[in-house]
């Protein structure tokens, strides 16, 4: 048998304690499956003193990451670390410039600085793979990179943050408000050390952002994505989308358009009845759609020790077995701009409003919807109290971003408003 494939594993939280462990208990089919042995030469983390679930005796410690990245007996740079900047980009550029080949699960970095790593990793002969960056333990980059290379990708979206489906599901299913399984989603260890990256959208705008660069053959563009989190959403839009057969997901959607690339990422209403509709708790859905191939839905564990570790070892195997492809599957200096484009793809609506009881309220607010060419496909109002606010639900037929967005401005000067109403884009899956 070859010669072993030296590891250096930068970071070992979650996912790096995971990836030791994976090559502990599967020396054997790794060896068979690589046609060579997988080692794990030298370890790197902050504090070599706290307890880590995982027997490091066998391996070389180094304080510092750039001591692995610069190894000559390392052949990969495995960086588990994290964050868009500082060490773990630093380290990964040293080892690519020692001729090495770097794996990594660092979304953050690949979305903001992908192309440069990308332009530095091929202009050096080096490869950088990426699994359990998008969707943790799904392989969605491998197959959009391979599997889906014969088609063209008409668009790709999915759920790709399990805390933000956990809260949104929890919250429907508990009946409880955003801020109390906010709270719960903390206690029991699944937000990010920084939560807005989860609640809001940013770490799956990440994600979707390096989908959209395979998908499309465009240069990683995370700034053009337009996001939203979830903060907004609340019990109220939870139930009522319940009662028109929807419900709330974050959902990431990336297509190509005429106008350029629409990338969004924001709470919207999916059938209840759909693959994402039926997503439930902290699973991931991506879902890609291809000119030949048609629909795919790939679901799984989006993060975690077992799932990202595994995601992290299929790319580990690859470099084994000598498969080199460029980083976002054609090479980084014909990746073209991404001419991003504001939503514009039209969608029916979601519109909740609370109406003062006056006589002629409604039709002052179906003459707005109808003058702004919005026309309704479904209303609701319900009960309420003589005196009290009316709750009123629409759901519109396919209309455009900027007619909702006219009539959402439009609609306060009716004076029959008690609050400000709320809309929601209603994706088609
Ligand atoms: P983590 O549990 O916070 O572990 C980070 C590790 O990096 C720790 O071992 C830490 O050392 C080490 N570290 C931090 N700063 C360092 C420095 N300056 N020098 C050396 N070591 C340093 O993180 P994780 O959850 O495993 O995530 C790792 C990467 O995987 C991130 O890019 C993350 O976004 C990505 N990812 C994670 C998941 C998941 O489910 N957790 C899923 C998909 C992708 P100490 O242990 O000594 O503090
Ligand atoms: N915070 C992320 C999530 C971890 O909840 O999905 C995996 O990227």
């Amino acid at each position: 048998m070859s010669s072993p494939l030296r590891l250096g594993i930068a970071g070992l939280g979650t996912v790096g304690i995971g990836v030791v462990k994976i090559v502990q208990k599967h020396a054997g089919l790794l060896a068979q499956r690589s046609g060579r042995p997988v080692a794990i030469t030298a370890v790197s983390a902050r504090d070599r003193r706290k307890n880590r679930d995982a027997d490091l005796s066998a391996y070389r410690w180094e304080d510092d990451p750039m001591a692995l990245a610069l190894a000559e007996d390392v052949d990969v740079f495995v960086e588990l670390i994290g964050g868009d900047a500082g060490i773990a980009k630093d380290s990964i550029e040293a080892a690519l410039r020692s001729g090495k080949d770097v794996v990594t699960a660092n979304k953050a970095l690949l979305a903001m600085h992908g192309q440069e790593l990308a332009e530095l990793a091929e202009g050096l002969g080096r490869v950088i793979r990426f699994e359990a960056a998008v969707a943790g333990g799904i392989p969605v980059i491998k197959a959009m990179t391979e599997s889906l290379a014969g088609n063209r990708i008409n668009r790709v979206m999915g759920v790709m943050n399990g805390t933000c489906n956990y809260i949104l599901t929890r919250m429907e299913s508990a009946g409880l408000p955003y801020e109390e399984v906010f709270e719960e989603a903390r206690q029991l260890g699944y937000l990010e050390a920084d939560p807005t990256l989860d609640v809001g959208g940013i770490d799956a705008s990440h994600k979707l952002a390096i989908l959209s660069s395979i998908a499309f053959g465009t240069r990683p563009a995370f700034d053009a994505v337009e996001i939203e989190g979830i903060e907004r959403v609340s019990i109220d839009d939870i139930r009522r989308a319940a009662d028109m057969g929807y419900r709330i997901k974050l959902l990431g959607v990336a297509q190509m358009t005429a106008r350029g690339l629409e990338q969004r990422m924001s709470p919207c209403l999916v059938p209840a009845d759909s693959p994402l509709g039926q997503l439930a708790g902290g699973t991931n859905m991506v879902v890609v759609e291809g000119d030949s191939v048609g629909q795919i839905v790939l679901r799984g564990a989006g993060a975690g020790e077992g799932p990202t570790a595994s995601a992290v070892m299929s790319d580990v195997i690859e470099l084994a077995r000598g498969v080199r492809l460029p980083v976002f599957g054609v090479p980084a200096t014909s990746l073209s701009d991404s001419q991003p484009a504001r939503t514009a793809v039209p969608a029916a609506y979601y519109l909740r409003m609370e109406l003062l009881d006056k006589p002629g309220a409604l039709a002052k607010i179906t003459t707005v919807l109808g003058d702004a060419g919005i026309s309704i496909d479904r209303m609701r109002q319900y009960g309420h109290k003589d005196g009290s606010n009316v709750p009123v639900l629409f759901v519109t037929d396919r209309t455009t971003p900027e007619a909702i967005d006219h009539a959402i401005e439009t609609l306060p000067k009716t004076g029959v408003l008690a609050s400000d109403p709320v809309e929601l884009r209603i994706e088609e899956v």
